[in-house]
């Protein structure tokens, strides 16, 4: 499960053309039938355990996954955990590394740290080597950012980001920005980058509306970007799997980098599922099985 399956279900994230209107953007299993060449090129074949991201129909016992989407279930790895992994997994690489060009060495802010996006993201910039200050919404969810390796963790609730930002980085500021909240955020993350730093939008849960100094993108040589992965092309989607292959797939086989499973739902009480995730209260993934 993934927020988008709640925006989908309240009208809010509509389903891109050509995609299934059933909900679930990734999901775990057995190749069941595929194209056999197709798969051969991918090293895949009939019978194999595989992790796929999904632009839909992933609330399913059976599902279809474009070939290139599909990565083999990392070695020590249950389907349940698998399944927990391409969302998030594609969404950080291609936002956090790909267009925000987070380099080893480099601070990264997380917003929303005990988020799906956010565990991913703790450890992905972790292992790879970057310094991570993460937010989140109670002291217990900030306890969890640090367990995951997050260097710092900052409770907006009770502090102000940007004074913390400073503080911690010596009045420096951070490289990159990964934001979910948008809205009034953005003119704070500003505040909180350095010279030629990166602020990469992925969600806009406090408005899509925002007030800057523009100034400060030119003087600090900002880039402000973001994107949904949704809607892009299987090829571009391909591309990423690739990169996870490489990069990330090995530290997950080798146990540097962890699927978080805050709670597991038989497809039954998926409404549950929802309601829990709406209620914030979870910190990590969430998980529906099929019998
Ligand atoms: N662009 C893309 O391609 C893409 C792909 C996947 C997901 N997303 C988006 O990324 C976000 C995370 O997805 P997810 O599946 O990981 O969802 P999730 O687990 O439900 O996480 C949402 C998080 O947002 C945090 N949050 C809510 N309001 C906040 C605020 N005002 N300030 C700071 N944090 C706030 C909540 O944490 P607290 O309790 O700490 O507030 C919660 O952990 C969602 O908005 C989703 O739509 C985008």
């Amino acid at each position: 499960m993934n927020r988008p399956d709640v925006l989908q279900r309240t009208g809010n994230y509509p389903v891109p053309p050509g995609a299934s209107d059933i909900p679930g953007l990734e999901v775990a299993g057995v190749i069941a039938s595929g194209d056999a060449a197709a798969m051969a090129a991918a090293g895949l074949k009939v019978g194999d355990r595989v992790c796929a991201l999904v632009a839909g129909g992933g609330y399913a016992q059976w599902c279809v996954a474009p070939v290139g989407q599909c990565l083999p279930v990392p070695d020590g790895l249950d389907d349940i955990a698998a399944a927990s992994l391409p969302e998030t997994f594609f969404t950080v690489w291609s936002n956090v590394f790909d267009r925000a060009r987070l380099q080893a060495g480099e601070t990264l802010l997380i917003q929303g740290g005990t988020s799906g996006i956010g565990v991913t993201a703790i450890q992905m910039a972790k292992a790879l080597g970057a310094r991570v200050i993460a937010t989140a919404g109670s002291d217990d969810k900030c306890a969890a950012c640090l367990a995951l390796g997050a260097d710092h963790a900052i409770n907006y609730k009770t502090q102000d980001f940007v004074t913390a930002v400073a503080d911690l980085t010596g009045g420096q500021g951070v490289n990159v920005v990964l934001d979910m909240v948008a809205g009034a955020y953005v003119a704070r993350e500003i505040e909180c980058l350095v010279e030629d730093g990166r602020l990469v939008i992925i969600a806009v849960q406090g408005g899509v509306k925002a007030e800057f100094n523009a100034g400060m993108v030119l003087r600090k040589r900002l880039t402000i970007t973001g994107s949904t992965l949704r809607p892009r092309p299987i090829a571009f989607k391909t591309a990423i799997a690739q990169s996870l292959r490489e990069r990330v797939w090995p530290l997950l086989a080798q146990g540097l980098i962890k699927p978080v499973i805050h709670q597991v739902f038989p497809a039954s009480e998926a409404a549950a599922a929802h309601t829990l995730m709406e209620s914030n209260r979870h910190i990590g993934k969430l998980v529906l099985t099929w019998a």
